[in-house]
């Protein structure tokens, strides 16, 4: 009889904190006599019979502390097929039965799928088709209601406060106003934490639409009081009241969230007459080494991943509950958005330290 398998990919955006997962969830298998199966590219990889590799512990050394995932990833492919109505998308019947052969012809006793929304969404139809799996949620966005925690978000954070530092000094020396434009989608999390950490004084969420009007007049209020330069962070899916949310093409005619950040700029120069500087972080909050928090709870939610395969718990997503990884169901954690609570007690210390949300 062929040696049981455990199969895992990492599929959509990468984030910091993926290799540690697949660190731990080598050890994890290795512990159980198992052997862990790495799928190259995402969910493709369980299309083709040579896009794997077996992760044992001489590939797996040495990874944690690297950025970007050992599989790589993509965040499209044959898995998704546009449907209508409730059934949006759905995964093409060739495509579920080909990887009906990989888990045969590999014993694959079950599947770790490593993923934001999207990717979670094809485990759980997957799951539905009566495969084994389990989802490990990732994003640097933080915006999954089912967990109260993704890994990926305090390297992201930690890159908005580290950028805020450098970016102070000299808009301080020239007395400018500096417009800092980060990720995070339709959720505040990364401008709210990272702007808190780096001292920001205008923070800019999409949860609290904001006027340029307002602020104008922080800036220039700040100004009067002798401050010598004015920070400010914006999520790229913050919107002025009564506006719509930013949108850029890129050369594939793909349209992506971003450009507010120049938008804003644009308005509080000609409100103000200041000088005003745009700095898009971009893909940097995405990249390079994961934080230790961001390495620990990427070594959790390994071991607890394949802990649920071993107990047979498929259909369930590992989450993180009050400082303790435990298990729910998938299909609480799709579709399911966590955003910034307006009225919540960040917001109020926020606000306590004198951040203006421009509202
Ligand atoms: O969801 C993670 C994220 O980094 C978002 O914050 C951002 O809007 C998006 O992915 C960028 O995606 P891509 O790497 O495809 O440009």
């Amino acid at each position: 009889m062929d040696r049981k398998r455990i199969g895992i990919l990492t599929s959509g955006g990468d984030c910091p904190g993926l290799n540690a997962v697949l660190r731990a969830a080598s050890r994890a298998s290795e512990k159980l006599g198992w052997e862990l199966v790495g799928f190259q590219d995402g969910f493709e990889g369980l299309l083709s019979t040579t896009d794997h590799m077996i992760l044992d512990r001489r590939i797996t050394t040495g990874i944690m502390h690297l950025g970007g995932t050992l599989l790589g990833t993509v965040n499209k492919g044959q898995f998704i097929s546009r449907g209508s109505g409730r059934q949006a998308s759905f995964i093409p019947a060739e495509v579920l039965g080909k990887t009906r052969q990989t888990f045969q012809s590999l014993n694959l006793q079950g599947l770790i799928v490593v993923g934001g929304d999207g990717s979670l969404n094809i485990a759980l139809q997957m799951h539905q088709a009566g495969l084994p799996v389990i989802g490990v949620p990732k994003t640097i966005d933080n915006d999954l209601e089912a967990t109260d925690m993704t890994f990926g978000f305090d390297s992201a954070v930690e890159c908005v406060a580290s950028s805020l530092d450098r970016l102070h000094t000299t808009a301080t020396s020239h007395k400018r106003v500096m417009v800092i434009e980060v990720m995070g989608r339709h959720a505040g999390w990364i401008a709210l934490h990272g702007g808190l950490a780096g001292g920001a004084d205008i923070i800019l969420i999409p949860e609290i639409p904001f006027e340029f009007s307002q602020v104008a007049a922080e800036v220039l209020r700040r100004e009067r009081e002798g401050a010598k330069c004015t920070m400010v962070v914006i999520a790229e899916g913050a919107k002025p009241k009564d506006g719509r949310v930013s949108r850029l093409q890129n050369a594939n005619g793909e349209n992506r969230l971003g450009g507010i950040g120049e938008i804003v700029s644009r308005e509080i120069g000609n409100r103000t007459g200041k000088e005003v500087r745009t700095c898009v972080l971009g893909h940097l909050q995405r990249g390079g080494a994961p934080t230790m928090l961001d390495r620990i709870l990427g070594t959790r939610f390994g071991i607890k991943a394949v802990q649920l395969i071993a107990e047979g718990n498929f259909g369930s997503m590992v989450s993180y509950r009050n400082h303790a990884t435990c298990a729910v169901p998938i299909s609480d954690a799709v579709h399911k958005m966590r955003r910034v609570d307006p009225r919540g007690q960040l917001v109020e210390h926020a606000r306590a330290v004198e951040i203006s949300f421009g509202d």
